[in-house]
This record gives C-alpha cells, sequence and structure tokens, in this order.
C-alpha cells in the first residue's frame, strides 16, 4: 500500500479570528436579548469538553448516530460513488472511522478532507487519519464552514458529511444559507450525508443539553474562559446559570447562561462594559431537531434531492443522503 500524504491548509489566521471573535462580542452582549455565536465554545478546552459529551449517558445523539453508520457505512459508500470524502465540522472525526474502514474495504476513497474551526483538534486529528489509513491523501482545512467553504479540495467526486447534528445549530436562515453555498460548491451528482437529531420527547431532549454530571454545563460557560482569557473580560462563571430548554414552537434546545445575580463585567480589549440584571439572559446556542419531511423540502431548496434516510431503531436520529440536483437551485422564496 501507498503512503498517503497529510496537508493542512489555513483560512483562519489567529488575527483573522481574534477580529471576528471581537465583533461577535461586541454586538452580541450589548444586543438585547444578549446573544453570541457557537464557534466560540470550540477552543481546546471546548472541543475537549464536547469530546466529554459525546460519551455522557444523557447525550444520545452521538451514539444513535454510530449506530446507524455501522449498520450503513457499506451502502453509503456504494450510494454516493465518492472517492473524495470531505467532512465539515470534523472534530475528532472519530465515527468518521466507520465510514473510511468502508471506503477501505471498497478500495474506493483517494482523499480525506476534514474541515472545522477548531486548529488544534483538527490537526491532530488528521494525523492521525493519516497514519491509520495510509493508502489516502489527508487534506485538513482550518475555516469557518459559513466564510470557506469553497476552499474545500475541488478535485474527484466528492460526498461531504456533516454529521453530529452540528446543522441543528444554525438558525433557520442561516440553515438555508449555508445549504445553498454547500449547493453551489458541489457539482451536480456529488452528495451530502447529513446527520439529524429528531423531534422527540421533551424531557429526553433537556437531559441531553443539561446532564447531570455538569459537563454541558462546563461546556457553555467555557464561552466565558474564552472571553476573558481572548479580550481580557472579567466573567465569573460562577455568576452565571447554565440554561437548557425546549422550545416547542421551533423545534429546538435553547441553551442559554443567566445570570444568578446583578452582574457587571467589563471587557477590556474592547473598552466596553456590560451589566446584567438578576436573571438575564445571554442564548448561546440552539440545537434544531427535524423531521423527515420539513427537512427534504429545506433540502430541496437549496439544490438538495434527498435519497435516503437512516435511522436507529427508535428512531432518535437520522443520516440522510441527498444529492445535488443537476439543475440550478430554485430562487430564494419569500416566506
Ligand atoms: N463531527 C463531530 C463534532 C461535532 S461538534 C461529531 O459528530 O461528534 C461541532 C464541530 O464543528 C466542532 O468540532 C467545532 O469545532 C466545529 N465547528 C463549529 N462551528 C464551526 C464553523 N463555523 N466552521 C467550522 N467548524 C465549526
Ligand atoms: N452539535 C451538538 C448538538 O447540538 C453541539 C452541542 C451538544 C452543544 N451539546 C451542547 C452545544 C451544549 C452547546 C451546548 O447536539
Amino acid at each position: 500500500m501507498t503512503a498517503g500524504t497529510l496537508r493542512v491548509d489555513t483560512y483562519l489566521d489567529p488575527d483573522d479570528l481574534r477580529d471576528a471573535l471581537r465583533a461577535d462580542v461586541a454586538a452580541g452582549l450589548t444586543a438585547t436579548p444578549k446573544d453570541l455565536p457557537p464557534k466560540w465554545f470550540y477552543d481546546d478546552r471546548g472541543s475537549e469538553l464536547f469530546d466529554e459529551i459525546t460519551r455522557l449517558p444523557e447525550y444520545y445523539p452521538t451514539r444513535r448516530e454510530r449506530s446507524i453508520l455501522v449498520q450503513h457505512a457499506d451502502a453509503i459508500v456504494a450510494v454516493s460513488g465518492a472517492d473524495t470524502l470531505v467532512e465539515l465540522g470534523s472534530g475528532t472525526s472519530e465515527k468518521t472511522r466507520i465510514l473510511l474502514d468502508a471506503f477501505r474495504r471498497a478500495e474506493s476513497l483517494r482523499t480525506f478532507a476534514p474541515f472545522d474551526v477548531s486548529e488544534a483538534t483538527l490537526r491532530e486529528a488528521a494525523r492521525q487519519v493519516a497514519v491509520e489509513y495510509p493508502g489516502i491523501d489527508v487534506h485538513a482545512v482550518v475555516g469557518d464552514f459559513e466564510r470557506h467553504l469553497e476552499h474545500i479540495p475541488a478535485d474527484g467526486h466528492r460526498m461531504v458529511a456533516f454529521l453530529g447534528g452540528t446543522i441543528g445549530n444554525f438558525n433557520p436562515s442561516s440553515r438555508a444559507a449555508f445549504l445553498r453555498t454547500l449547493a453551489s460548491t458541489l457539482r451536480p451528482g456529488e452528495t451530502l450525508l447529513l446527520g439529524t437529531d429528531l423531534v422527540k420527547d421533551a424531557d429526553r431532549l433537556v437531559r441531553a443539553y443539561d446532564d447531570r454530571a455538569g459537563v454541558t454545563a462546563a461546556f457553555n460557560k467555557n464561552v466565558l474562559q474564552v472571553m476573558n482569557r481572548e479580550l481580557g473580560a472579567n466573567f465569573d462563571p460562577d455568576d452565571f446559570a447554565h440554561v437548557a430548554r425546549w422550545n416547542a414552537d421551533d423545534e429546538w434546545i435553547e441553551m442559554r447562561l443567566e445570570a444568578r445575580r446583578e452582574v457587571s463585567v467589563s471587557v477590556s480589549e474592547l473598552d466596553l462594559d456590560v451589566r446584567f440584571e438578576t436573571g438575564e439572559q445571554i442564548r448561546t446556542e440552539i440545537s434544531s431537531k427535524f423531521r423527515r419531511e420539513r427537512l427534504a423540502a429545506e433540502l430541496a431548496d437549496a439544490g438538495f434531492a434527498l435519497e435516503e434516510w437512516w435511522t436507529d431503531p427508535d428512531g432518535d436520529f437520522a443520516l440522510s443522503l441527498s444529492r445535488r440536483d443537476t439543475t440550478e437551485p430554485t430562487p430564494a422564496r419569500h416566506r
């Protein structure tokens, strides 16, 4: 077997990231209600904490998605016809090895391209995959999938995997924009393998985002430490409580940080003083839960045809395979 190569392209340098963080924090902490975009959870510590979340007894999505992959990896590889696997928000690419093993059995993969905003985690994951799968080229991309999708490798017949239910972390309009951009980046016939958590009993959903051991709380609060370290803020994590609630109208979990008392914070690098009333919240993340019909419609709007839909026996989680249409996407609809 020939030794594969390892290459890492970076579209996010530290200055860039810091500017983006400054802009998001300046806007988010002065907005009403206050909010912060979720990608700032994933510094090195945040990536570690997320990895811990995936092993929590309450956090079923990872185990369910893994079982679907184990069951259907050979079919996924065959139906996709791909020789290039791109993975968005790849993190440690742990579950992805199930796909890589299926590609190895089929002897059909040339390139694996993991793409993530969290550089250290991505570099380590890419290095390990290159060692474990010497027959393929590993082409890692450090980037923001809301800004740098055009930089995914262009060669080969691609399947883009977007696992973990991360697509649920977009708000609906960002999700539509993301899917359109992705469709226009792909060539007709190329595929999207999408992991989506499904609507279910509210108690189970809330427990998955508010575990007994407090790991998700620590993950949520980690964004305060990111602001302390990167922007010279003086948040005391103990001043805030982790809140996860099910929004039944929008069918998403909302994560918030709630001030336990009146809190004044200064963000020195932004020359910004921020006050919180007791009970005031920062919205940090949503995690949308899906139903097949709605997702199929959204995919169709963006230019993808849903071909396969696989779930675990309990119907908790779905993996879908969609193909980039041969026609151009429909013009944006007014809703
Ligand atoms: N795919 C893995 C990890 C999911 S966690 C799994 O299924 O377990 C979400 C991942 O997306 C993290 O690794 C995080 O760093 C990455 N991520 C979040 N926002 C991103 C963005 N805007 N651009 C690129 N990667 C992002
Ligand atoms: N993509 C994951 C999800 O929505 C991310 C996640 C899990 C998360 N637990 C979290 C994000 C807690 C913020 C806080 O399931």
